[in-house]
């Protein structure tokens, strides 16, 4: 199985120490099914070498290329982006429109190498509320990797975690009036399948760049027991060696979900028998 793992990056890491050490300590068995990923950071990037916020959402886009196939190498089953909060909307109008120009080249530019990965890719958010010739980007790219079966690419567009849960709870009411259904019957189950990320496990890791302690919005629902890891690596500079290092940090916690740990328990066994 590890093997597997080294032959997915075969020609990639071999030239890199860094990248071969952290890929090599890597538990295939414990890997995790969902990533999602806060890319912040792209303006500071830029502010540091004196170029304007746009160019670090260019070079941002590098990093999302990579993030990509480092997932779809590793199998990771499902890779959620956060590319646009409902609150970016104040960002100035050049930087805004410069965000959904990259957007729509990256979906263009990208499509090829998502079908030779074997990529699905959709989006989470208010789309409605997109540029139509933004729309126009995701329906084709959705459609055109709609078949695929490796790799969920999530790209989280006009999304706010507060909207997510309110139009979840909307839906679930217009549909229990609709049904003459009991409201006190509406289980978390029935809630999770009215979320924009309905189909998708809750995430195990999430990665926030450039070392803000916060989740800004981002899946409030879905968050309740992942495992988060910070990173004062600014977005445009996350490359494969962050990634791994973030998963191998992840195989290091010991998830819990609110139980005691195993010898814990037994040892409360065996006091309760003195
Ligand atoms: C993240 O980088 C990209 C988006 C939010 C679209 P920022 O643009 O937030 O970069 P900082 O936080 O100002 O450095
Ligand atoms: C979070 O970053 C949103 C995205 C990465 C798309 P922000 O830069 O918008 O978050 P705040 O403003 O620092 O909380
Ligand atoms: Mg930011």
């Amino acid at each position: 199985m590890q093997k597997q793992l080294l032959k997915n990056f075969a020609g990639l890491i071999e030239a890199n120490a860094k990248d071969d050490l952290l890929l090599r300590q890597l538990e295939v068995e414990r890997l995790p099914a969902h990533v999602a990923i806060i890319m912040d950071g792209n303006g500071r990037w830029a502010a540091r070498r004196n170029l304007p916020r746009v160019a670090g959402h260019r070079a941002g886009a590098e990093s999302v290329r990579a993030a990509v196939d480092t997932a779809a190498r590793l199998h990771i089953a499902y890779l959620t982006l956060y590319a646009f909060s409902t609150e970016n909307w104040k960002r100035p109008k050049l930087e805004v429109q410069a965000l959904m120009a990259l957007l729509k080249e990256f979906l263009r530019k990208e499509i090829r190498t998502l079908q030779d990965n074997n990529i699905r890719f959709q989006t989470i958010g208010r789309e409605q509320d997109l540029d139509a010739s933004v729309r126009r980007e995701i329906e084709q790219a959705r459609r055109d990797t709609e078949t695929n079966t490796g790799t969920v690419l999530s790209v989280a567009l006009n999304y706010s975690g507060r909207a997510d849960i309110l139009d979840a709870i909307k839906s679930i009411v217009t549909e229990a009036a609709h049904h003459h259904q009991d409201p006190a019957q509406i289980s978390e189950a029935d809630l999770a399948r009215h979320l924009y990320t309905r189909g998708l496990p809750d995430p195990d890791l999430l990665i926030r760049t450039s070392g803000e302690m916060r989740v800004s919005n981002f899946l409030l629902w879905q968050i309740a027991y992942s495992e988060i890891y910070v990173t004062e690596t600014l977005w445009p500079d996350f490359r494969r060696a962050d990634f791994f290092a973030a998963v191998l940090e992840f195989q290091r916690r010991e998830r819990r979900y609110g139980d005691v740990k195993t010898p814990e328990k037994n040892s409360l066994f065996v006091a309760n028998l003195k």
